[in-house]
């Protein structure tokens, strides 16, 4: 998508902002002259490299070391925020963990990790970021939700709990958040290409069948993520909030795709580390 400089001068923090999706989208959003905040938690190496890109690009950018599941690790990143670049124009809850596991197998320790990364993180999130987007007059925030906000994966209970919990959230900050201009939406991937998808990716046999399952014929580029929170992010979606725009090649829609990806989950070994997927 074009547009380019079109947040010049923006704020923008992502969280779990140094690999995968949150990379491409720390990147997008600079492409387009955003000043950028990198949340994260492991491989300071990875947040260094993509902090000397987007100088070369000619953004600002610090990283803050923060755990999303704590609230006042969220506060320590709004705050290192405001006081570097004194303002927010734009959140995106990223970070995301999964375990695969079902109902009857998820522990009380499960459940909290996922639901705590995921959803409580993304609720306390918009709080602390909305408190100084009033201030401001107004702001945009973007949830990295899945296709799984509203599409049951068996044998990932938690995970899809949590997107569900995201969903709605979603819905219900972008209406009491619209009077203070705060635009709030969800973006939902499909399968993307991530390193966590590698197992898959490594294995023609599941990558074919993977890729027969999802109507576009082949998984996403964390870009192709990307380009939709940066539209989001922009002037021209002026009017979207309270939604979710769905980028998985149209697999949620299919009936194939259904059978498909819930098959590929209960094959995947199930166990107590954390990973995570569509
Ligand atoms: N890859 C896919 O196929 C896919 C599909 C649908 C949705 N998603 C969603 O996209 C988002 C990004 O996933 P990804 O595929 O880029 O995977 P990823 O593992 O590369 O990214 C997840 C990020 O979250 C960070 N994180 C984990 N716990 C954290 C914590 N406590 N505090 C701060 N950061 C933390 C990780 O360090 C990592 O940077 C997730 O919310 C995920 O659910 C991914």
């Amino acid at each position: 998508m074009g547009n380019k400089r079109s947040l010049q001068g923006k704020v923008a923090i992502v969280t779990g902002g140094n690999s995968g999706i949150g990379a491409s989208i720390v990147l997008k959003l600079a492409e387009q002259g955003a000043n950028i905040v990198i949340d994260y938690v492991a491989n300071p190496q990875a947040t260094d490299r993509l902090e000397a890109e987007i100088v070369k690009l000619g953004d600002q950018v610090i990283g803050v070391d923060a755990d999303v599941s704590q609230v006042k690790e969220l506060q320590k990143l709004v705050d290192a925020t405001v006081a570097k670049f004194g303002k927010v124009d734009i959140y995106i809850n990223n970070a995301g963990v999964e375990t695969r596991t079902s109902v009857l197998d998820t522990t009380e320790e499960q459940y909290d990790k996922v639901m705590d990364i995921n959803l409580k993180s993304a609720f306390f999130g918009i709080q602390i970021a909305a408190k100084q987007m009033i201030r401001q007059g107004g702001g945009r925030i973007v949830n990295i939700t899945s296709v799984h906000e509203d599409w049951p994966m068996p044998g990932n209970t938690t995970y899809c709990l949590s997107k569900g919990g995201m969903r709605m959230l979603t819905r219900t900050a972008g209406v009491e958040l619209g009077k203070y201009n705060i635009l709030v939406t969800g973006v939902g991937p499909g399968a993307v290409e991530t390193p966590i998808n590698l197992k898959t990716m490594n294995d023609p046999a599941e990558m074919k069948k993977l890729d027969a399952s999802i109507p576009l014929g082949r998984m996403a580029k964390p870009q192709e993520i990307a380009d939709v929170v940066a539209f989001l992010c922009r002037e021209g979606a002026g009017y979207m909030t309270a939604t979710t725009v769905f980028v998985d090649g149209g697999a949620h829609a299919s009936k194939l795709g259904v059978v498909m990806i819930c098959c590929r989950s209960n094959r995947q070994k199930r166990g107590s580390v954390f990973v995570k997927r569509a």
